[in-house]
């Protein structure tokens, strides 16, 4: 990379974060990861407190924080689902809200990309609030990319399958992770190391036309439909 470029990274303790933010530096990247204490998605005033303190903002932001915690239809409350959405998707907007006039008046262009999902696109039972959730995202994202693109800065979705983190265990029981590796062509869980690659491409000088994509990285999971 000819200059250093800087990232405002969410959800970097993760496991795809973590993973993410070593590629990241690895390529040159300066990055700014906080962590939950010093940025809460949850709480609007700890984004502003945020960007108070980094006010010249940043080249790309991406959005790598998530919570799922599934849940039948009759069992989710109304708390449930707001939670998600704060921190799945309006604590994202509430950044973005303040990184993008930054973005715009460094007049270098920049990168937006949030790690959605494939419940983006589909969904499974148990999934309301998250799917709903990763499915705003990506609708935040493609208008986003279409109001932004004439300022140099394109936004993407990410949309993994299963990916090999606490979260993934956390939901799924050992033998439903080997049930659903059966469905997967490739076999297996990806690594957040392989998801995260795909970010530094979408990241980087190389996808400067992709704009507005959900790019999908899940092993071939849902080209045939889920099915064995
Ligand atoms: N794992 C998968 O199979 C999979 C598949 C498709 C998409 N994704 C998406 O990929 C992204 C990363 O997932 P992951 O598997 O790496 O998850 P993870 O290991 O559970 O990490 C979640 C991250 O979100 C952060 N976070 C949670 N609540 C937050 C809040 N209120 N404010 C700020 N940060 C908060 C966590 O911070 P703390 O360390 O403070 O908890 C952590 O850094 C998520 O958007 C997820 O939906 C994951």
């Amino acid at each position: 990379m000819a200059e250093e470029k800087t990232v405002l990274l969410l959800g970097g303790s993760g496991g795809i974060g973590s993973a993410l933010a070593d590629g990241l530096r690895a390529a040159g990247w300066k990055v700014a990861a906080p962590g939950r204490a010093e940025l809460d998605l949850e709480k609007p005033a700890s984004i502003e407190a945020f960007f108070a303190k980094n006010p010249a903002g940043f080249y790309a932001v991406v959005q790598c924080a998530g919570f799922n915690n599934p849940k039948p239809f009759e069992a989710l409350t109304r708390a449930d689902v707001s939670r998600t959405m704060e921190i799945n998707v309006m604590g994202f907007f509430d950044v973005l809200r303040r990184a993008v006039p930054l973005m715009k008046q460094n007049g270098g262009g920049g990168r937006i990309l949030a790690v959605s999902s494939i419940y983006g696109s589909f969904s499974r039972a148990g999934r309301l609030a998250y799917s709903m959730s990763k499915h705003a995202l990506n609708g935040m994202v493609k208008t986003l990319a279409l109001e932004l693109a004439p300022h140099g800065i394109t936004v993407n979705s990410l949309a993994p399958g299963f990916v090999a983190t606490e979260m993934t265990t956390r939901n799924n029981p050992p033998e439903v992770v080997k049930e659903l590796e059966s469905h997967i062509p490739v076999g297996r869980l990806a690594r957040p190391e392989e998801i995260a690659a795909t970010a530094l491409f979408l990241l980087g000088p190389a996808a400067s036309y992709i704009n507005g994509a959900v790019i999908t990285a899940d092993g071939g999971y849902s080209a045939g439909g889920f099915q064995k």
